[in-house]
């Protein structure tokens, strides 16, 4: 089941803003339901949120049709309070800070503010004066001392024409700061992983190569997840369409050439390397330096690349724990190959991937999966890529638990 968040959305030009923000924490596997201001509706109908969410959008504290839904509605708050993990505003305006800093509840998502123990973000976004004034630099500093996190907004061009702060913080930015509040444990902070991600492409010609089907999705899930749980996180990706999270070192490669350099480069510093890349087994023996002309039939000839985790697992640390990922097309057979698998790479867990599922695996927002240490098996039933990434990251402390980690 995912985790439901309440997207609180007040009346700025931002506003329209919030939907690819809602758009966003579905993809990070969160059902966000909305709440609007009466100003918030000037800028965009509920409507949008409704069809996006599937979820009914909150607007009032009141009901204005019969007496039944009149009391629906007047305690929705409470329930709402009650039932989210967390509230994050934005676009949040002067008013709504100054509302919430002074305790009002005149409307329900200042009410919802008073009466939820779930954790509060903000993210302001205004004009720069009215965000550098006193006034509102006070209520922050109340929000603040009160436990609500404060996502800063950004220097930049403004709606009203002025250049300076004020600008709402970029989605992924936002994404990763609820993705915090809803995980607080930081049970990875003394780890460094190193994640690879994404599909590698071998060139044939200057306009050609042979690629995969991967999306890098699972990759990017583990970062975000690791980087959430306190990780440091370096993020060796090849081809994918995704923005890297926020915060991550990141390292980008075509080839598994590359990624297999970029990865021993900086194997030393990795205390976890997390293999979820999908590198090319084999790569052109010769790469045509001239655009290949159709000429009748073609045959190539084709060599192997290293195994980069493999390689790994040699070079590492003793205490440096190494996850592969092995994706199946033939399901009676994926648990002995992926067993194999594992120890052909000396690694440390698998996670083995039936590929053949549709709308799971590759380029699916979801997955589902198989964990494979040498003592034990852990069944991920089908859920969202990043509550994987966070089932994954859990079997890690566990491996741990049993390899200490010494100082480097
Ligand atoms: O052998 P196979 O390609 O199925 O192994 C998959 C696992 O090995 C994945 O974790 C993948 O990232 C990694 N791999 C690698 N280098 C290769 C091929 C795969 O690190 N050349």
């Amino acid at each position: 089941m995912s985790v439901k968040i309440t997207v609180g959305v007040t009346g700025g030009i931002a506003a329209y803003k919030a939907v690819e923000l809602v758009r966003a924490l579905q993809t990070a596997g969160l059902d966000p339901h909305v709440v609007m201001t009466r100003a918030a509706q000037q800028f965009v109908t509920p409507l949008t949120f409704a069809a996006i969410t599937g979820h009914r959008v909150i607007t009032t504290l009141w009901a204005n049709d019969d007496s039944e839904s009149n009391l629906n509605s007047a305690i929705d708050h409470i329930d709402e309070a009650q039932t989210t993990h967390a509230l994050i505003v934005a676009p949040a305006t002067a008013d709504i800070l100054a509302k919430f800093a002074h305790g009002l509840a005149e409307d329900f998502l200042s009410t919802l503010y008073l009466a939820t123990k779930a954790p509060v973000l903000v993210a302001p976004a205004m004009n720069v004066n009215m965000w550098t004034h006193p006034a509102t630099q006070a209520n922050l500093e109340v929000l603040r001392t009160r436990g609500v996190h404060i996502i800063e907004p950004d220097n930049g061009y403004l709606a009203c024409g002025m250049v300076g702060s004020g600008r709402l913080a970029d989605t992924p930015i936002i994404v990763e700061a609820v993705l915090q509040a809803l995980t607080p444990t930081q049970d990875l902070a003394a780890e460094t992983i190193l994640i690879t991600a994404g599909g590698t492409r071998e060139p044939l010609d200057p306009v050609r190569f042979l690629g995969n089907r991967s999306s890098g999705k699972m990759g990017y899930a583990l970062a975000t997840a690791a980087l959430a749980r306190g990780a440091r996180v370096l993020l060796v990706s090849a081809s994918t369409s995704l923005n890297p999270p926020p915060n991550c070192e990141f390292l980008p490669v075509t080839t598994a050439a590359e990624m297999h350099t970029a990865v021993l480069k900086n194997l030393t510093r990795a205390t976890v390397v997390i293999g979820a890349a999908a590198v090319a087994d084999f790569r052109p023996a010769t790469v045509s330096a001239e655009k290949l002309r159709r000429t009748g039939p073609l045959t190539l000839t084709l060599e192997p690349t290293p195994d980069i985790l493999a390689e790994a697992a040699i070079h590492r640390a003793p205490d440096t724990l190494i996850i592969a990922f092995a994706a199946e097309t033939d399901s009676a057979a994926a648990l002995e190959n992926g067993r194999a698998k594992l120890l052909r790479k000396g690694a440390n867990a698998i996670v083995i991937n039936d590929v053949s599922r549709p709308g799971l695996g590759f380029d699916a927002d979801h997955n589902a999966a198989t964990l494979l240490t040498p003592a034990h098996q852990v069944d991920l039933a089908p859920m969202t890529k990043l509550t994987m990434a966070n089932e994954i990251l859990k079997q890690i402390t566990l491996l741990r638990a049993t390899s200490p980690l010494t100082p480097r």
